[in-house]
């Protein structure tokens, strides 16, 4: 992480897990772990069930409240899906884009992702935009140029004002959910090939600004040393999420590491 030019983001994801009358005190257990940690930004993202009791909850806390999807129409004839500006209208900050598991369980492609992003900046919320390569593209040492492309993908006609918004996450597929978490070193190599193509298409100062995040298998055990990366710049995270304790104590391995940066 790098406090001087980029924000430091700690997202948890539910996932589909819990119920929406198990947000208040999740929340009220979670604020006073949120409130220590002054630099960096606690989000939480929760099924669209949950939003409105969790906006709610959440209110006056330094937590922020994100979905896990959206539709890229305003409106329509979509049947079962929900738009940006009904998020943005509930009070939702955040959205997370491209997770690897609607890529592989509801087929969505990099032009959903691209077309998605836009929608959620059109609407006012920041697009948490997930890359990751499979443990096959891994071996076949192809992980860096599979991330680019999907980054190139997924920002495709995105200015650079506009990228100020946007949050990457890295999240290599082989270890979400796994307990296979990536080396610090890893996840920084790709976090910095990620910050490199960046600077690429948008320059250094944008490039800059912009908080990758890690996410697969992170815990409160592990947080310290990928935190401590400079291309690292907070997490994504799934199961640790779902207990106050374990995402409280990811928040304060932010806050140590924040304090020496
Ligand atoms: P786990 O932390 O459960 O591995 O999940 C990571 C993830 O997919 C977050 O979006």
């Amino acid at each position: 992480m790098n406090r001087r030019y980029r924000k430091t983001i700690i997202a948890g994801n539910w996932k589909m897990n819990k119920l929406p009358s198990e947000c208040k005190e999740y929340i009220l257990r979670l604020k006073e772990k949120a409130a220590a940690a002054k630099w960096c930004d606690v989000v939480l993202c929760v099924p669209f069930t949950h939003l409105a009791s969790a906006v709610k909850a959440a209110r006056g806390t330094r937590i922020a409240i994100g979905a896990q999807n959206c539709h890229f129409a305003d409106k329509g004839a979509y049947t079962g899906e929900v738009s940006c500006a009904m998020l943005a209208d509930l009070g939702v900050k955040y959205v997370i884009i491209g997770h690897s598991e609607r890529r592989a369980y509801f087929g969505e492609t990099d032009l959903d992702v691209n077309k998605k992003v836009k929608a959620a900046l059109d609407a006012g919320l920041r697009p948490i935009v997930c890359l990751g390569e499979s443990l096959d593209i891994r071996e076949n040492n192809a992980a860096l140029d599979h991330i680019r492309m999907q980054l190139k993908f997924a920002l495709k006609d995105i200015t650079a004002q506009q990228l100020r918004k946007v949050v990457i996450a890295y999240e290599p597929i082989w270890a979400i959910g796994t307990g296979k978490v990536a080396t610090a070193e890893q996840a920084n190599e790709v976090g910095s090939a990620i910050r490199e193509t960046l600077r690429a298409i948008y320059g250094a100062r944008a490039a800059r600004g912009v908080s990758i995040l890690y996410g697969g298998s992170m815990s409160e055990k592990n947080a310290e040393g990928l935190l401590a990366m400079p291309d690292v710049d907070g997490g994504l995270i799934g199961g640790a999420s779902l207990d106050t304790e374990k995402l409280g104590g990811i928040i304060e391995a932010a806050r140590q590491e924040l304090k020496g940066n």
